[in-house]
């Protein structure tokens, strides 16, 4: 048989050669068509977003990279911080020169997104989690939340306080066997184990004992799909779903995706199994609920935002009171007087909330625009633009959050768990566990920093250190 080159070379082939030859210049007109038709596209794109933008003052950008080289380096919530104190109402920034969000710094501005308008949360790269609560919009979004709003309810999370300071203590337990006089420890991934046996304890009744067996894969996955998503978001071109899939990055993003959901089985397993020896499950199942598809997303929009969200709030609080003995002495005091006859954190709540204000567990909080939203100077943005929520950059102050100071602020000057009818339906939760965790921690050990490893903040889909939590831990007697 003639080789594909033997036969062009061949002249009794001539005929097949000029086919080949003119097929491949088709080709070539059709890509090139292709590629000036993207490139004109792109360009109306750009003069579009930035006629919209005209009245939106910002940072220089480059035509290309936009903001992202800022964005991408160590220092990036820094710098966005500062820029809100250049522009503080808003400004844009650029992810690449085709994609555009409105950054906010302005309570008013915050409120014209939050309520203004229709919204919708968009979280479409985080497809790993499936259509929860946290992805769905419109009607499904309404009715789901309904059914799912009773489930925090005063009197339940009250019952989950005992199952929270379980898990705390086996995290504390833990770290008395760990510590010694010279090294720090770093808390990050302890923390997260406890949480992640708090949530599945107190939202499923699954005794993980995640805590105390070796296998730590879940956590380390959830990691992984928290660094991923946040790679897509700075990578224009992976925006793309098929572009992305293709990518090497797309496919450990699915791989992650299928051990994640590996693990939300076996809860549901569990779970399941536990109820048919209960004989509940039929009576569970004739109740109007939630299909296979939609349990295992909620399970996994539960167990992803109900344990990386509080083990972030728990680390960096720690980490603050640590920077802050005088701070950290109030927080122990109060919370000795509590085990007496007093029962409110006022001090160790303030000191929370300045946590969450300087280290926001979800760092950004972006909303995509169901409807053209006018802020209070009149300046418009149409349907369909992003708008994302800054972070802000100041010194520890607990007793910004006193009643006195807190008196006159805007209401929409602090909004660590978003705000409006989607904010986060786990804030009573996540405030209980910060408070449990940090009054049993409090109670049992001294934190002070370790200065040779400051933590470095970085923002993925919740707010990070890149090396760890390091902390010296001394027993109290
Ligand atoms: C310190 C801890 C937490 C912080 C700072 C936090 C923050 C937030 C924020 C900012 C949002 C809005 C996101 C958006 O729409 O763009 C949100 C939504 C949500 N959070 Fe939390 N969260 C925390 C803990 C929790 C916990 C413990 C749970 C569950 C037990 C939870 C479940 C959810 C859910 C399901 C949503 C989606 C609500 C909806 O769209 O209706 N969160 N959270």
């Amino acid at each position: 048989m003639k080789s594909v080159l033997e036969t062009v070379m061949n002249p009794s082939g001539v005929w097949l050669n000029g086919a080949v030859s003119q097929m491949f210049q088709l080709m070539a007109v059709v890509c090139l068509a292709c590629v000036v038709l993207k490139a004109i596209q792109l360009y109306w794109r750009r003069q579009k977003l930035l006629k919209i933008f005209k009245s939106f003052p910002g940072p220089p950008t480059h035509w290309l990279y936009g903001h992202l080289q800022m964005l991408q380096q160590e220092d990036e919530l820094d710098n966005t911080a500062s820029w809100a104190e250049q522009y503080p109402h808003c400004h844009p920034i650029w992810v690449g020169g085709f994609l555009v969000f409105l950054w906010i710094n302005h309570p008013e501005y915050a409120k014209a997104v939050f309520i203004g308008s229709d919204l919708t949360s968009s979280f479409a790269l985080c497809t790993s989690i499936g259509q929860g609560l946290l992805i769905l919009h419109g009607p499904k979004w309404f009715q789901r939340r309904r059914l799912l709003t009773p489930g925090f309810h005063y009197d339940i999370l009250k019952s989950y306080v005992t199952m929270m300071a379980d898990s705390v203590r086996v995290m504390l337990d833990k770290w008395e066997q760990l510590i010694t006089q010279d090294n720090s420890m770093e808390l990050f991934e302890h923390v997260s184990l406890m949480t992640l046996d708090s949530i599945m304890k107190s939202a499923f009744s699954y005794q993980s004992n995640c805590q105390t067996d070796s296998d730590n894969l879940y956590i380390q996955t959830v990691m992984d799909l928290s660094l991923m998503v946040h790679l897509r978001v700075q990578t224009p071109l992976h925006h793309k779903n098929l572009i992305y899939w293709l990518s090497s990055q797309g496919r450990r993003f699915r791989k992650a995706c299928r051990l994640a959901h590996h693990h939300t089985d076996k809860v549901i397993r569990g779970r399941k199994e536990f109820l048919k020896d209960e004989r509940q499950l039929e009576k569970i199942q004739r109740r109007p609920g939630l299909s296979d598809e939609d349990l295992r997303a909620e399970v996994n929009t539960f167990m992803f935002g109900g344990h990386d969200t509080t083990a972030s709030g728990i680390s960096w609080l720690s980490y603050c009171l640590a920077l802050h003995p005088e701070h950290q002495q109030r927080c122990r005091e109060e919370i000795t007087e509590i085990l007496g006859d007093r029962d409110t954190m006022t001090y160790t709540t303030m000191c929370i909330k300045e946590t969450l204000r300087l280290y926001p567990p979800v760092p950004s909080i972006a909303r995509e625009l169901s409807a053209p939203v006018t802020f209070v100077d009149g300046r418009t943005l149409p349907k369909g633009l992003t708008t994302c929520l800054s972070y802000s950059l100041q010194v520890f102050d607990p007793l910004r959050f006193s009643p006195e100071n807190s008196a006159g602020r805007h209401s929409y000057a602090f909004l660590p768990f978003a705000a409006g009818p989607r904010n986060c339906i786990g804030q009573q939760f996540a405030m209980n566990e910060m408070k449990v965790a940090l009054a049993l921690t409090l109670l049992r050990f001294e934190l002070s920093p370790d200065p040779a490893k400051p933590p470095i903040k970085i923002p993925q889909a919740t707010l990070r250190s890149k090396n760890g939590i390091h902390l010296h831990l001394r027993k109290l007697q």
